[in-house]
């Protein structure tokens, strides 16, 4: 753990890169192992723009040759030094800037690397809260973007304005020793130049900003309306999706044209500007020299200074803009993702060693948004190699319980112990690693099935695989796929039927081997038949892990040690099933409403207070069951 020295309450997981929060320090640390590189990269960009700068001045001793000699001496021999000069000059300025390219080559993929490594590893510390909270798609296109702005920022800073500055110095400086007058003139030229562009590029940020944006709105609805095209389709609602995505295009058309509208006025700007340097300079120029106070070769190097720097000055207020949303998506990308994470490792987290696997709730409250309390002071022990079922209406709280477990999130107070050691004080990786988790719906990764499976123990070979296919009824129908345990399973596996893909998710849990098991509905997506084979190669597998199975269908759970019924964030029952059944209470109602998979025959009688709490809908399974 770590804090940021500017937000006292910053926290950073220890195995996170320390990225610094603010762009300019973020950009600092991506480049850092590039200091050299970039510092060359200066001195050649610096190289590159002197010789281009002074070939005018080249052109001058030209000139001013001309001008001086007798038209009988030998051309070549009065022509050689300036001629010399134009050549050398026009030589450097190639060498220099394609070794300037060279090592941007070299170095440009290496930075984009670094900031996507760096960004990446950061993220992966941070908690299921903040990945529920931002969409998958919009966080991978963060890092690139960001990525990629941090290499443009940098070439920006050192191929486009440093070379600028470089060009109107080395000009001014060049056009003072010609005349003080001129190089004044141009001096402020440039000044009042660079300040206007920079105003103006600070005025267009915000439409610039607002059409960004818009952009990335409009891409948002139409990925969404791709992703969603069958529902589309199913609904025969095509035409509507075009009317809707026509709205956000129109919102679009128009933030367009703000912004171009904007850019034309600066555009407006650059061309009188340019007009008024080159005409006062050539106008001025003229008559200077018609008073006899400069040369010939100093008319004409004048000249071609103004339009260089023209030329350059064009670009400068064209690279303000870019360089203010390049800036701006590196803020962006800083603020997004490096946000303090929320769990995180204490300073000397302990591994967690799993003996047993006693699972223990110590007065433990928890919400998820406070104030509302989803559980409040629960209290509940689960033994060595217990087999418990969880049990209770939608919303009661079931997977809170697991998640905490799994310290998804972290209670508010209270502790949760496995084998007497509080998880908050172990490390995450310890306890990832001793408990599985089989979920409800499971998700997997676009690799091949072998991948997927093997997932579990990243050092199983071929047999090993197999065998927990076998296990979890996998092997039939990957045997019946042309590509077998090789082929790919889609985005998020959804090239398998949703059984397929428990199945998968329960063969690579049985590779895993954890002393503690938890089930989320593992097989509710199953038939009756598969899912009885399974759970019976589950309770093999089990052996003597402790295990919590949550169910909405009860006979899944029935012949479990122990089930804890829950209700609103409390475990109103607790025992085995037939006690439970005894008890005539609300397990005994949930029972006898699924007895044989069918509604009960006579309606089930529910007292008027637990009615009310159900909102009238007591007798009704979850959802899940409907
Ligand atoms: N990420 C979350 N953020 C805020 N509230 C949540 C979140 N997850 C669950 N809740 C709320 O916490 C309560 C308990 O939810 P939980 O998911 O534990 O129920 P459950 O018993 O697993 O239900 P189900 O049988 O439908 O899976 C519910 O009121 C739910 O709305
Ligand atoms: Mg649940």
């Amino acid at each position: 753990m770590s804090t940021s020295s500017s937000q006292p309450d910053f926290r950073r997981a220890a195995e996170a890169p320390p990225l610094p929060t603010r762009p300019w320090r973020f950009i600092l640390f991506c480049l850092r192992p590039f200091s050299w590189l970039s510092l060359l990269m200066l001195l050649l960009e610096t190289g590159q723009a002197a010789g281009s700068i002074l070939v005018p001045y080249a052109i001058k001793a030209l000139m001013d040759a001309v001008a001086s000699q007798p038209s009988s001496t030998d051309i070549l021999e009065a022509f050689r030094q300036p001629l010399l000069l134009l050549a050398g000059l026009n030589l450097a300025e190639i060498i220099f800037s394609r070794s300037s390219g060279a090592v941007l080559i070299t170095m440009g993929p290496l930075l984009r690397q670094r900031t996507s490594r760096l960004l990446f590893a950061y993220l992966q510390n941070h908690s299921p809260r903040y990945f529920g909270n931002h969409f998958a798609g919009a966080l991978a296109h963060r890092i690139s973007e960001t990525a990629m702005s941090v290499n443009h920022t940098t070439w920006s800073i050192i191929c486009d304005f440093w070379p600028i500055a470089v060009t109107f110095s080395v000009s001014v400086t060049l056009l003072l020793g010609v005349h003080q007058g001129l190089g004044l003139f141009v001096a402020g030229w440039v000044l009042m130049y660079v300040l206007v562009s920079y105003w103006l590029a600070t005025r267009c940020q915000p439409y610039a900003q607002d059409f960004a944006a818009t952009r990335s709105m409009v891409n948002g609805k139409i990925v969404d309306a791709v992703t969603n095209i069958l529902n589309a389709k199913l609904f025969a609602r095509l035409p509507h999706e075009r009317g809707y995505l026509d709205g956000f295009l129109d919102t679009e058309l128009k933030s367009a044209r703000r912004t171009f509208w904007y850019m034309e006025r600066v555009r407006w700007f650059q061309f009188t500007a340019a007009a008024i340097l080159k005409i006062g300079t050539i106008g001025y120029a003229l008559q200077l020299w018609q008073a006899g106070e400069i040369s010939v070769g100093a008319f004409a190097m004048s000249t071609g200074l103004a339009i260089l720097v023209i030329g350059d000055a064009r670009n400068l207020s064209r690279r303000f803009l870019e360089f203010f949303e390049y800036v701006g998506n590196v803020a962006n990308g800083v603020e997004t993702i490096i946000q303090s994470h929320e769990i995180i490792d204490i300073p000397d987290a302990k591994p967690l060693l799993i003996s047993k696997g006693r699972i223990e709730f110590k007065n433990v409250c928890f919400s998820y948004e406070p104030p509302r309390l989803v559980f409040d002071q629960l209290n509940v022990v689960i033994e060595p190699g217990q087999r418990v079922g969880l049990v209770g209406f939608s919303g009661s709280g079931k997977s809170t319980f697991v998640n905490l477990i799994l310290r998804n999130f972290e209670p508010q107070a209270g502790q949760i112990l496995v084998d007497d050691q509080d998880i908050n004080l172990a490390t995450q990786e310890s306890l990832h690693s001793q408990i599985s988790l089989i979920p409800q719906d499971p998700s997997l990764f676009h690799r091949s099935l072998k991948e997927n499976i093997g997932y579990g123990k990243l050092d199983a070979d071929d047999e090993q695989i197999r065998t927990a296919a076998k296990l979890a009824h996998a092997e039939e129908f990957i045997a019946a796929i042309p590509e077998g345990y090789e082929s790919l399973v889609g985005e998020r596996g959804v090239k398998l039927s949703g059984g397929q893909r428990q199945r998968i998710a329960i063969a690579r849990v049985m590779l895993k081997d954890a002393p503690i098991l938890i089930l989320d509905e593992a097989t509710s997506s199953l038939d009756s038949v598969t899912e009885k084979t399974i759970q019976e190669n589950l309770d093999r597998v089990m052996g003597r892990k402790t295990v919590i199975a949550i169910a909405h269908r009860l006979s899944t759970i029935a012949h479990l040690d122990r089930i804890l019924v829950f209700d609103q964030g409390r475990i109103v029952e607790d025992g085995r099933h037939q006690e439970l059944l005894d008890k005539q209470g609300f397990y005994y109602r949930l029972w006898t409403m699924q007895a044989g998979g069918f509604l009960p025959d006579e309606v089930v009688e529910v007292s008027e207070n637990e009615n009310q709490k159900q909102g009238g809908n007591a007798v009704l399974p979850s959802d899940a069951e409907q």
